[in-house]
């Protein structure tokens, strides 16, 4: 291991969403920060140089990317996944939501309909809504604690109808999270040529977004879903980023990467028209980090299989209130709450002033969310004990309530 992650590094004051903003978001003081999606954990060396080295250049005008940027895109996709893209297929992006949004207005108009697969990272839902659109909640399916995409509902939904009797075909995109925020699924080959296959025979394009593909739990393999087949490379937009992999989220950089050729211009256009491009930071932060960092992936990986394993060991031997959906990819961890009988809004008020502990309450994250909490273990191993010492004493004195 050339990373020690478990070195605690203070972020109050450093701007940070996830500290900084804990009390003014939740309304209390000294909570523990493990809500939101990046790490505490320091970035790869390599980044910091190749930032370093940038800002001393003294001039931060508009950015593009340079040769080497889009060969270590290439390179990438061909050696994790064995995909051969062309340098023409790739587009930049402030963010994957950003693309997200840029997507979803460039494949939709007024009315029609765009698929996610609850529960599911929220901000696709207002993505889908604030561009005009309806979202169809497809909803993931719970068995022995693992989930399973609901094949033949999403079959279905195709075949509805929509206006007095016409048969108007209005889904026009579904939205992949892979690996899945926040169940943690890092969706299987089979299961992503049965979803594309689906997708496909309607005519509607896949948006996947992987910007957690790096982020492999207990030997889980990611397969990107356009690599495996010309129909599925030419019926989608795939999202990748740095972001999560190598806590470089603040600097907004992602990749689109669109095989289509009308696919692609019709992206364009939309995101000539004001969307942003990534920061200059951003672009060198991506090109260092895909450069180098293969040894930061495999410590960051160990580092959290060591964590989830700390976390579930306890809560299974402690805890047998909670149940943990453990992940297979991501450093989120969805624990169903249940048992505690409680609503949603007690849930959340019983997390913030009994146990002390930012989470993302499950039910933003749609139907399905209710009992759950997503907590965030891309952090230390005393941040996990400490978050679990809170929660074990809250739900002790919930038993004595009872
Ligand atoms: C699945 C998923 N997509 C996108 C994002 C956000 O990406 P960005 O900051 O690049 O918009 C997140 C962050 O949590 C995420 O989990």
């Amino acid at each position: 291991m050339k990373y020690n992650f478990n070195e605690h590094i203070d972020r109050y004051g450093t701007c940070c969403a996830k500290w900084d903003m804990a009390e003014a978001y939740f309304g209390k003081k000294d909570l523990l920060p493990m809500w939101v999606a990046d790490t505490d954990l320091r970035c790869p060396d390599e980044v910091i140089e190749a930032l370093k080295e940038r800002i001393n250049h003294p001039i931060f005008g508009y950015s593009r990317p340079d040769d080497e940027v889009y060969e270590v895109i290439i390179q990438r996709m061909k050696n994790l996944y064995n995909w051969d893209i062309k340098k023409e297929w790739i587009l930049f992006n402030a963010g994957i939501i950003s693309g997200c949004h840029i997507a979803v207005r460039a494949l939709t108009n007024l009315g029609d309909q765009v698929v996610i697969q609850t529960p599911v990272y929220y901000p696709f839902k207002k993505v889908i809504l604030a561009n005009g659109c309806t979202a169809l909640e497809n909803g993931l399916v719970r068995r022995n604690n693992r989930y399973y995409m609901n094949l033949e509902q999403l079959a279905d939904m195709f075949k509805q109808t929509t206006g007095f009797g016409g048969n108007i075909p209005r889904i026009k995109a579904t939205i992949l999270c892979n690996p899945h925020n926040p169940v943690g699924r890092v969706w299987t080959k089979e299961e992503l040529l049965e979803y594309g296959d689906i997708c496909l025979k309607n005519d509607a394009v896949i948006i996947t977004d992987d910007i957690h593909s790096d982020l492999l739990l207990n030997g889980n393999k990611h397969v990107m879903l356009p690599s495996l087949s010309k129909e599925l490379e030419q019926k989608s937009i795939t999202f990748i980023a740095p972001s999560k992999t190598f806590n470089v989220a603040g600097l907004k950089a992602s990749v689109a990467i669109i095989p289509n050729d009308q696919l692609r211009m019709q992206f364009a256009f939309i995101q000539e028209a004001g969307y942003g491009t990534p920061n200059v930071l951003g672009m060198t932060s991506l090109k260092a980090a895909y450069m180098y960092g293969d040894q930061y992936i495999k410590d960051l990986n160990a580092h959290l299989e060591n964590n989830l394993e700390y976390f579930t060991n306890y809560i299974n031997k402690n805890i047998p209130e909670l149940t943990v959906i453990e992940p297979e990819g991501t450093y989120l961890v969805w624990v169903d709450m249940a048992r505690l009988g409680m609503n949603p809004q007690e849930l959340a008020e019983f997390m913030i002033n009994d146990v002390k502990v930012a989470t993302d309450f499950g039910y933003v994250f749609g139907p399905g969310g209710e009992t759950f909490q997503r907590f965030n273990l891309g952090c230390t191993l005393d941040t996990v004990k400490e978050c679990l010492r809170r929660l074990d004493n809250a739900v002790s004195q919930w038993r004595q309530k009872k």
